[in-house]
C-alpha cells in the first residue's frame, strides 16, 4: 500500500514495482479499484449495425450483452437472468429483438425489460411486477463509434474521462468522412500475460520497436525503414492514464500509406491541427486507460512494396493474476474501397492478427515478464522509469496533453502508473 501511494503521488524516483505485474492481491484490487470505476471499452458500433444485433462482451469478470434495440437505439446489461441469476445468452455475437432464459422461461426484449413469465398468473398470483425484474443495466457512452460501459453510476462524463485524448483518437476513428468500422469479428485468445504490460507497450512503446521486431526490418515490411525510428513525440493526458506515440520518419510523404481518395476524406473529417500532426505521423501507437490499445502504420505487403496502412484495436481483458484474453480487431476506412479495405485487413493480419509475427514478437516478451514478475525473488525488485524525467514539454504542439520530443521516453508509463496507483488508492 505505501509503495502505491508513493506511485500515486507521481513515481518519484522514476521506479515501479515488478510485483504488480503478477501477483493476486494487486489483480483483486484492481477489479474491485479499476474495473469497477474506469470507463472500459466494449464494443464498435459497426459490429452491431441493425436493429436487433448483439454482442457479448466482459468488463473484468463481468458478462455484458450489448445490444441494438428495434428502435436503433444501444444498450448495454448484465448477462444475467433476475429469477435464478442464469446466463441469458450463451452466444458471442447474434441478432435477437428477445432473450429467453433457458432455465425458467422468462423473456426479456433486448432494451432489458422483462416481458414474459411462464405461469405468471397461477405462479406468482399477480404479487411479481415486471417493470421492477428487467436486466441489469450498464451504463454507456459512445466516442466515434466505440462503445464504453462503467460499473461507477457516478463516474464523469466519457469525454471528461478521455480529457482531450479524442483529439489523438481521431487518427484510428475519422479515417474517411465516414470514420472507421471493424473488418470481420474480433480474434480472441487467453495468453499468459498481465494486461499492464500490454497496456504500457502501446502507449508509445518505441523503445522495443528495432529490438522486438527486428526481422520486420530486415525483411522489409517497414516501408520507411532506417535510422529513424525514434523520431516523433509521446504524448499523454496528465492524470487520466492515456497515452499515444507518434512516430515520425523525415521526408516521408504525408499520409504515407493512404489511398489518394482517403486523404482527400481525411483533409474533411479532420481539423487543421489533427491534419498537421496526422500527416507527419508514420505510426500512431496508443492507449486508453485502462485496457484499449490502437496502432496505425504502414506496412509492406511484399519486401519493397509501397506499403498500405493497417489499424488494428485491441483490449486485454484481465482473467486472472498474470492472465488475460487477448481481443484484436481490424478497424478499416469505412468510406474506403473493398480492395482496400482487403489489403488493410491482409497487412493485419500479417502483423497483428492472432498469428501475426509482430503480435508473436511481442508475446513471446509479455509472458516471460509476467512468468518473471511471480516469483519470490521479483518481489523485491523495481524497475527504472527514468527516461526523459527532466525533459521539458513542448509549447506549440498541435495537440492537446503533455507532448515531448523524441518518443522514446518514460513520460507516457510515468503517467500511466501514477493514474492506475491512484485508482489502486482512491478512498485512501
Ligand atoms: Fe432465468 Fe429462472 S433463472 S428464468
Ligand atoms: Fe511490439
Amino acid at each position: 500500500r505505501a509503495v502505491l501511494k508513493e506511485m500515486r503521488d507521481g513515481v518519484p524516483a522514476g521506479r515501479v514495482p515488478a510485483r504488480i505485474f503478477n501477483d493476486r492481491e494487486v489483480y483483486e484490487l484492481e477489479i474491485e479499484k479499476v474495473f469497477g470505476k474506469a470507463w472500459c471499452f466494449l464494443a464498435h458500433e459497426s459490429e452491431i449495425p441493425k436493429p436487433g444485433d448483439y454482442v457479448t462482451r466482459y468488463i473484468a469478470n463481468n458478462n455484458i450483452i450489448v445490444a441494438r434495440d428495434e428502435q436503433g437505439q444501444i444498450h448495454a446489461h448484465l448477462n444475467m437472468c433476475r429469477h435464478r441469476g442464469n446466463m441469458m445468452c450463451k452466444s458471442e455475437m447474434g441478432n435477437a429483438s428477445h432473450f429467453r432464459c433457458s432455465y425458467h422461461g422468462w423473456v426479456y426484449k433486448n432494451s432489458g425489460e422483462l416481458i414474459g413469465v411462464p405461469y405468471f398468473n397461477e405462479s406468482y398470483e399477480r404479487k411479481l411486477k415486471r417493470k421492477d425484474w428487467g436486466l441489469v443495466k450498464v451504463r454507456i457512452d459512445t466516442y466515434g463509434g466505440l462503445i464504453f460501459g462503467t460499473l461507477d453510476p457516478d463516474a464523469e462524463d466519457l469525454l471528461d474521462y478521455l480529457g482531450g485524448f479524442q483529439f489523438y483518437l481521431d487518427i484510428y476513428l475519422k479515417q474517411g468522412l465516414e470514420g472507421s468500422e471493424v473488418h470481420g469479428p474480433p480474434d480472441h485468445w487467453v495468453a499468459e500475460t498481465d494486461w499492464k504490460i500490454c497496456t504500457e507497450n502501446f502507449s508509445g512503446d518505441g523503445y522495443h520497436t528495432p529490438v522486438a521486431h527486428q526481422f520486420g526490418f530486415h525483411l522489409g515490411y517497414f516501408p520507411s525503414s532506417g535510422s529513424t525510428h525514434s523520431k516523433g513525440w509521446a504524448v499523454h493526458i496528465p492524470d487520466k492514464g492515456h497515452g499515444i506515440g507518434l512516430g515520425h520518419t523525415p521526408g516521408m510523404p504525408p499520409f504515407f500509406g493512404y489511398p489518394d481518395d482517403l486523404v482527400a476524406q481525411m483533409r474533411e473529417s479532420l481539423s487543421e491541427e489533427q491534419l498537421e500532426l496526422f500527416g507527419k505521423t508514420r505510426t500512431a501507437v496508443g492507449s486508453v486507460f485502462p485496457n484499449l490499445s490502437f496502432l496505425i502504420q504502414p506496412l509492406s505487403l511484399e519486401p519493397g512494396d509501397p506499403g498500405v496502412r493497417f489499424c488494428t484495436m485491441r483490449l486485454y481483458h484481465p482473467i486472472g493474476p498474470g492472465r488475460m484474453e487477448m481481443w484484436s480487431w481490424c478497424l478499416v476506412p469505412k468510406g474506403a474501397s473493398q480492395e482496400y479495405k482487403d489489403a488493410a485487413y491482409q497487412a493485419y493480419t500479417l502483423a497483428f492478427g492472432q498469428a501475426g509475427t509482430f503480435e508473436q514478437d511481442d508475446f513471446e516478451n509479455w509472458t516471460k515478464v509476467t512468468k518473471m514478475a511471480g516469483s519470490t525473488l521479483a518481489r523485491r525488485v523495481d524497475f527504472p522509469y527514468i527516461m526523459g524525467l527532466d525533459r521539458e514539454p513542448l509549447k506549440d504542439f498541435p495537440g492537446p496533453g503533455h507532448a515531448v520530443e523524441p518518443y522514446v521516453t518514460d513520460d507516457n508509463f510515468r503517467n500511466l502508473w501514477s493514474t492506475w496507483a491512484r485508482y489502486m488508492t482512491d478512498g485512501e
